[in-house]
C-alpha cells in the first residue's frame, strides 16, 4: 500500500468521526488515536488549540493527544507549533534541535510536522502536532497526507473559533 493511500483510509476514517453528529472534541481525541495509530514511527500525536490568553496575548494550549504528558501552553510564535500558527505555515521539521525556539515535551522528538488548522474565515484555530523519535521521519507527503487530515477536522462539527 502506498502512503498516499494510508492517508486517505486515515482521512475517510476521521470523516467518519466526524459524521456521527458528534462535537469537536471526541472527533480531535479519536482523531490523534487514529493518527498514533496509522503512522509507524510517532512518539506524539495530537493538538493544541488558540486561546486568547491574558491581556489579549494569543497563546496555544494543549488539546486531545496520545503520547507523553506534554506543555500545558505554548506562546504564539514559540517552538514549532507557535511558528506554525504566527505565521499561519505548515513546518516540518527534520531535526528538531536545529529548529530555534524548539520547546523539548518530550525529549525523544526528534522531528516534527505540525499544521496550523482554520476556522470558516480562514484564522487560526489550533495546530496539529505530529511528532517522531527518528530524525527526518516526515516528508512532503506526510505533510500533504496529514493535510487531507486537517481538511476534515477544519470542516467538522463546530470547530469554528478559538474554542478555549
Ligand atoms: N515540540 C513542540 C512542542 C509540543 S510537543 O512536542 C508535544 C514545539 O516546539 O512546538
Amino acid at each position: 500500500m502506498t502512503k498516499e493511500a494510508d492517508f486517505d483510509l486515515l482521512a475517510a476514517q476521521v470523516r467518519a468521526l466526524t459524521e456521527e453528529g458528534g462535537h469537536w472534541l471526541p472527533v480531535l481525541a479519536n482523531a490523534s488515536a487514529l493518527i498514533m495509530d496509522a503512522l509507524p514511527q510517532l512518539n506524539w500525536a495530537g493538538f493544541y488549540l488558540a486561546s486568547q490568553g491574558e491581556g489579549n496575548r494569543r497563546s496555544l494550549v494543549l488539546g486531545p493527544f496520545q503520547g507523553k504528558v506534554a506543555c500545558t501552553r505554548i506562546a504564539w510564535g514559540r517552538g514549532v507549533c507557535g511558528t506554525a500558527a504566527e505565521r499561519d505555515e505548515p513546518q516540518l521539521v527534520a531535526d528538531v534541535h536545529a529548529f530555534p525556539g524548539h520547546i523539548a515535551c518530550d525529549s525523544a522528538s526528534a522531528s516534527e510536522v505540525v499544521l496550523p488548522l482554520h476556522d470558516g474565515s480562514g484564522s487560526v484555530v489550533g495546530v496539529l502536532d505530529v511528532d517522531s523519535p527518528v530524525q527526518g521521519r516526515f516528508d512532503e507527503s506526510d505533510l500533504a497526507g496529514l493535510g487531507l487530515v486537517a481538511n476534515v477536522i477544519e470542516g467538522c462539527c463546530g470547530f469554528d473559533g478559538p474554542p478555549l
